[in-house]
């Protein structure tokens, strides 16, 4: 790995290994998600507690302060929405000059495994590879899971591994039963999706299984922006981490920032 690409990837999973990436970009396919109705309004605090922010391009131009400094994965990949016909069926959003001229740190791309647009979505991925490599540029694979996939060790073991192999810099996927095998499997840093808003101890929970398993950390949206309290939430979050707080510990510091 070059020195560039080293240099971005530090810049997003810290010195500890770990990351707290903050997700919001639902918008590509989910249009005005609850919680992200005015994304800038929404980010604006939880900013400084993000080691990186995971958005679309139309979100980061228009929603984010460019003097503000945080690390940006940017969704590259689209092309369907919830109410289409078939989620897979992605293709590369952005090109990889646009992706540069937006300073971003890394760029994410979701492939489809199982599904009806799978071959089209790990090509998509080895095409950005080739683009990004070029230029030093990290590449997220989000293994995405269709509505009727399950998400057990097998299956996300094999996403991940394709992802790897496809050559991604690094994973996202789900936490799952049997979560080391994804990780023993899988020889590049793996983050994992908060998924569906679940109270907030149960997604504190989540977060510190996934890091005591092997994930360098998370890459959570809506357990975050749908909290009772977002700021709290992303605060707890960071607690679990970077500095190991257990669950309950977490938990406590969530309630005691709810509160201020
Ligand atoms: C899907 O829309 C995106 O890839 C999200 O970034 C991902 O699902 C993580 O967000 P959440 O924690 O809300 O699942």
């Amino acid at each position: 790995m070059d020195w560039g690409m080293r240099n971005r990837l530090s810049r997003i999973i810290r010195r500890d290994g770990r990351t707290v990436m903050l997700a919001v970009d639902h918008g590509y396919f989910l249009g005005p998600t609850t919680g992200l109705e005015n994304l800038g309004k929404t980010i604006r605090p939880l900013l400084r507690y993000a080691d990186a922010l995971m958005l679309t391009r139309g979100m980061l131009r228009t929603q984010v302060d460019p003097g503000f400094d945080i690390p940006i994965v940017l969704r590259v990949s689209g092309g369907n929405s919830i109410v289409g016909k078939e989620l897979s069926n992605e293709e590369i959003t952005v090109s990889i000059r646009d992706a540069i001229r937006l300073n971003v740190a890394a760029v994410a791309l979701s492939i489809y495994i199982g599904a009806e647009y799978e071959h089209q979505t790990i090509m998509a991925l080895a095409e950005l590879i080739n683009q990004a490599e070029e230029f030093g540029i990290p590449v997220l694979a989000v293994t995405a899971v269709g509505r009727e996939m399950e998400r057990d060790a097998k299956y996300l073991s094999l996403c991940c591994r394709i992802a790897a192999e496809t050559g991604a810099h690094f994973v996202k996927t789900y936490l799952c039963e049997g979560f080391e095998r994804v990780v023993e499997t899988c020889p590049i840093p793996i983050v994992v999706a908060g998924g569906k808003k679940i109270p907030e101890k149960e997604a504190l929970a989540l977060a510190y299984k996934a890091v005591s398993k092997g994930a360098a950390g998370v890459d959570m949206g809506r357990n975050i922006f749908q909290s009772e309290n977002p700021k709290a939430m992303i605060q707890a979050v960071r607690a679990i981490v970077h500095k190991n707080f257990t669950v309950d510990e977490a938990y406590e510091l969530y309630l005691k920032k709810s509160k201020k």
